[in-house]
């Protein structure tokens, strides 16, 4: 083949490869091979000295000419690439402005909060306003002055934390009962919720936190009657339809007469279901007429005063209405169960 051939051979060879580099690393290759030392352009350029003097001249303008070409053809395709990269990167950074956002994550209440607050809503429209409690109580208002005699049996209904030989954490809510008495003089129309502590064995059904809210109205006149009448208005709200109420006759220290009281399931009106346990009925909460002694402890005259308190289980009345049947649930921080309310 003749010199001319290499060299138009090379030419289109370089200009094949050149087109068909792919990134920088094949650039230097092909670089090597056609530029460098040992390389293409080389290797013609020493058959040069063994040219007849005529063609010498002619054949090396030719070989530099090649080498140019070459070399723009080098810089051309790394320019090229270099754009196709820019454009790759941005179109992999590019924000789709179509696409739906991303929701911020909502923090919300507690279930257990939520449905507090809703009581007291339903009962700040019968006209009770609220009352909070200490959670850490003295014997004294958690059950002397709510008439449970010192060494009575009935101390033992309620499996009590001390702390000191007088000091406790309260197991219900009614030492706020008295605490709202001491200070007030009535009418007097409250509420008062918060956490209160047992120390049960853990399952199911019971835990050694859990919350009430109470209820206590004292004024001239207060009859049962009364009792009966908010407890169904509460409740029906609550349920949000109307409900039947039934009183068995119970014991409390500080109510006489005491009640527990059931209210018709609100899932099949009493029919029995799942929920009721096919009863027809929830077992809900735990109601009286203040004991003449209580009102004696805080210094209201019994002769003058009747008042009726009732007391219930948050976690009940939440379980009740969903149909919950773990308590362990509320405590758990499980966002699954949280995220439900
Ligand atoms: N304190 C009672 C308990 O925790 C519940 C209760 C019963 C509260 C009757 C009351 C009441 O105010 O009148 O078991």
């Amino acid at each position: 083949m003749s010199l001319r051939n290499e060299i138009e051979l090379a030419r289109q060879q370089a200009r094949e490869e050149i087109t068909s580099c792919a990134d920088d690393k094949d650039i230097e290759s092909a670089r090597v091979k056609f530029l460098g030392r040992k390389g293409v352009i080389a290797s013609l350029m020493k058959q040069i000295p063994s040219l007849p003097p005529d063609e010498k001249r002619e054949i090396g303008l030719l070989l530099n000419a090649l080498k140019e070409e070459i070399a723009s053809h080098f810089a051309e395709r790394s320019s090229q690439l270099e754009k196709e990269a820019a454009q790759a990167r941005q179109a992999a950074e590019q924000i789709d402005i179509t696409l739906p956002g991303r929701k911020p994550l909502h923090g919300k209440k507690h279930i257990i909060t939520q449905t507090l607050e809703e009581i007291i809503d339903i009962l700040a429209y019968h006209g009770f306003t609220v009352e909070y409690g200490p959670e850490l109580e003295t014997d004294y208002y958690n059950f002397g002055a709510l008439n449970f005699p010192q060494d009575h049996p009935a101390r033992d209904m309620q499996d009590t934390f001390y702390i000191t030989d007088t000091l406790l954490l309260r197991t219900h809510t009614s030492p706020t009962q008295i605490h709202t008495m001491e200070k007030r003089q009535p009418p007097i129309r409250v509420c008062m919720p918060g956490k209160c502590f047992r120390n049960e064995a853990i399952n199911a059904r019971s835990y050694i936190l859990f919350h009430q809210i109470e209820g206590l109205y004292v004024d001239e006149g207060v009859t049962f009657g009364d009792l009966k009448s908010t407890l169904y208005a509460f409740l029906s709200s609550y349920f949000g339809r109307e409900v039947s109420l039934r009183f068995r006759p119970s014991y409390f220290p500080f109510t006489e007469p005491s009640a527990e009281v059931d209210v018709s399931c609100f899932l099949c009106s009493g029919k029995g279901c799942s929920v009721c346990k096919n009863s027809g009925w929830l077992e809900l909460l735990g109601a009286g007429m203040v004991h003449p002694n209580v009102f004696k402890a805080v210094g209201y005259d019994p002769e003058k005063y009747t008042g009726f308190a009732w007391g219930m289980g948050i976690e009940r009345l939440i379980m009740q209405k969903y149909g919950i049947d773990d308590i362990r649930l509320f405590f758990e921080n499980d966002l699954r169960f949280l995220e439900q309310f």
